[in-house]
């Protein structure tokens, strides 16, 4: 509050103007600073990061590459404990004179250590209000593609999961493009593995119908993999290890105030190429899960635990609470429009009713051990969950993101980021909610569950965003005057401020400016007022952004990608400057004495 007229909560900034600049542009009077870098000391330990003489033991003790979620887990006074997911690596950022054909085994297993999580001790410095990473000896870690998980659920055990390393199918080594996620009530982070089919070589050489079927439903049909991992560990080889790929696509836990728990696998929240998941707990004390499958036509799911969760942070609370995520029933979503079809041309027209909006339900796929899908077992269900979907009528979406709950109204936001081939030739066309052919910007869809019951099984929902241009007829902001909104393409991850507005983060511009964090209210007048909060430096994506009062985190993913870079021809310098390589980074922006957006 500074005396200009009353605008809607939380939003009492100037917006940033789209730009091409090669660092974080934020409005006036907020700072921000990098809290940790690619390389950055997470171990007791650690070498100080040498770009020109990376190793991999180092590299597992420092943090990975391209972090995409985080979370903060409290931890006291101005302290949390801070997870970074890290989706994938680029060797070729990573590597002056690297050999895409001919990696050394070193680069690989550098690879393998930049992949996973980080757990870090954070701590804010009163004096300058900058977050800054501790080395905690007990609770920072590691998580990479060499660390040990616990298969759970209905599916742990099965003969699907069952390797020669594995013959019981309930222990795997690794998590892979770990992309969104969330932070539990009971104080865990959950975290979704996407584009885990680019890591496995071969599939293209199974011969088997069955297999062969469910392989290229997830995308696997290749000879060599990209990355060549399979030069240096058979079970990336899908003609050697062929069960080795069903065990990634899952949901993993991690417990970051219990550094010496074992990360889980989640089979009962099924396979597929998870962007994250959020829980909401719903009236009746029962967990849901939201998911969604970020892929072209893919679905969006939600998953309703069995058991009721059980409120405190006690040692036998938190127990039960962890295990909530292994038994109850997993959901596959079926939206329908109430526009006449023949409204939805694809050039994303408003419907005459004037609104993308309708119903929906909650199709049944699986509960425990019992199946509802004809010709699948439970088993199958779980661990070729999309090939269930594909029998029940589920809706073709464009690319669910981040899907999660508003803990002030109680709706359910989805970011659907885009889908270039709506209404290609062989492929679906326009419907009410994916009302745009080649969609290039992606939209924002909200629904209610039936009563504001969370595990109902039925819903209304409506578009929010159609996202582009504003000054285009195919763009919708809620019903706001678009003049006074910015631009936005490619909403990736979502998050919520204490007053419900809604922060997106994009991923991959597809108006040509660097990408960035908006926010939106969503009800009462000013619902659409889509306004920049900030954007990152050239070349990278915005994601993980957490909302919290008075600061505001955001993960610089993979900045300086852009055509032609490379180790050898950087082409930005964020955030070290002068001729540094780009660092992927976590930042932190903050107002001082003042909270976001006021
Ligand atoms: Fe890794 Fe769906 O973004
Ligand atoms: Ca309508
Ligand atoms: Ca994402
Ligand atoms: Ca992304």
């Amino acid at each position: 509050g500074n005396g200009r007229p009353r605008g809607p909560k939380g939003l009492d900034f100037t917006a940033v103007a789209p730009n091409r600049e090669d660092r974080i542009v934020t409005p006036e009077g907020y700072h921000n600073s990098v809290v940790i870098r690619w390389g950055d000391p997470v171990l007791p330990g650690a070498p100080a990061f040498d770009f020109d003489n990376q190793t991999a033991a180092a590299q597992a003790k420092q943090f990975g590459f391209n972090n995409d979620f985080c979370g903060l887990v409290p931890f006291g006074h101005d302290r949390w404990l801070m997870v970074s997911n890290h989706e994938y690596t680029t060797e070729s950022a990573m590597f002056k004179g690297f050999s895409q054909a001919n990696p050394t085994e070193e680069q690989v297993k550098i690879g393998w250590a930049a992949h996973g999580l980080s757990v870090v001790v954070v701590e804010r410095e009163r004096r300058t209000g900058k977050l800054l990473p501790k080395l905690d000896r007990r609770y920072n870690r590691r998580i990479t593609v060499t660390s040990e998980f616990e298969v759970d659920g209905p599916a742990a055990g099965s003969a699907f999961l069952r390797t020669s390393a594995d013959p019981t199918g309930r222990k795997v080594f690794g998590t892979l493009n770990n992309c969104a996620g969330g932070v539990t009530p009971w104080g865990t982070i959950l975290s979704g593995e996407e584009n885990f089919n680019q890591y496995f070589a071969n599939a293209g050489s199974v011969t088997d119908p069955v297999v062969k079927t469910r392989l290229t439903r997830y995308g696997l049909a290749g000879a060599a993999s990209t990355r060549k991992w399979e030069n240096f560990d058979r079970r990336f080889d899908v003609a050697k290890e062929p069960n080795e790929v069903n065990r990634f696509g899952w949901i993993v836990e991690v417990d970051p105030l219990e550094p010496g728990s074992k990360p889980v696998k989640h089979t009962a929240l099924g396979r597929f190429k998870h962007e994250g998941a959020t829980i909401q707990i719903a009236r009746n004390g029962k967990v849901v899960a939201y998911l969604g499958d970020d892929e072209r036509f893919d679905y969006v799911y939600k998953y309703v635990s069995k058991e009721r969760y059980r409120p405190g942070d006690s040692p036998a609370a938190r127990a039960h609470n962890k295990k909530l995520l292994s038994d109850g029933t997993l959901y596959v979503a079926q939206f329908t429009g109430d526009s006449p079809a023949t409204e939805f041309d694809g050039t994303g027209k408003l419907p005459t009713d004037g609104e993308f909006d309708g119903s929906g339900k909650w199709i049944p796929l699986a509960s425990g051990d019992k199946s509802f899908v004809d010709g699948f077992t439970a088993e199958e269900v779980y661990v070729f969950t999309r090939l269930a979907a594909d029998k029940v009528g589920a809706t073709k979406m464009d690319r669910p993101e981040d899907v999660q709950p508003n803990p002030v109204n109680g709706r359910i936001y989805a970011a659907l980021t885009n889908n270039t081939d709506r209404g290609k030739p062989g492929k679906e066309g326009p419907t009410e909610i994916n009302p745009r052919n080649g969609n290039k910007h992606g939209h924002i869809l909200e629904w209610e569950e039936s009563r504001g019951d969370h595990t109902a099984l039925t819903f209304s929902w409506k578009l929010l965003l159609v996202c582009g241009d504003p000054a285009t007829a195919d763009t919708y902001f809620g019903g706001y005057d678009k003049t006074q909104v910015s631009p936005i393409s490619c909403p990736d991850n979502v998050a919520f401020d204490r007053h419900g507005n809604l922060w997106i983060s994009t991923d991959g511009n597809a108006l040509g400016s660097n990408d960035g964090l908006f926010v939106v209210p969503v009800s009462g007048r000013y619902r659409g007022y889509l306004k920049q909060f900030l954007t990152v430096p050239l070349g990278a994506e915005t994601c993980g952004p957490v909302i919290e009062d008075d600061f505001i985190l955001v993960s610089v993913q993979h900045p300086g990608e852009l055509d032609g870079a490379s180790a050898d021809n950087p082409l930005t310098h964020w955030p070290d400057g002068g001729t540094a390589q780009p660092r992927p980074a976590v930042a932190a922006i903050w107002k001082s004495g003042c909270r976001i957006g006021e």
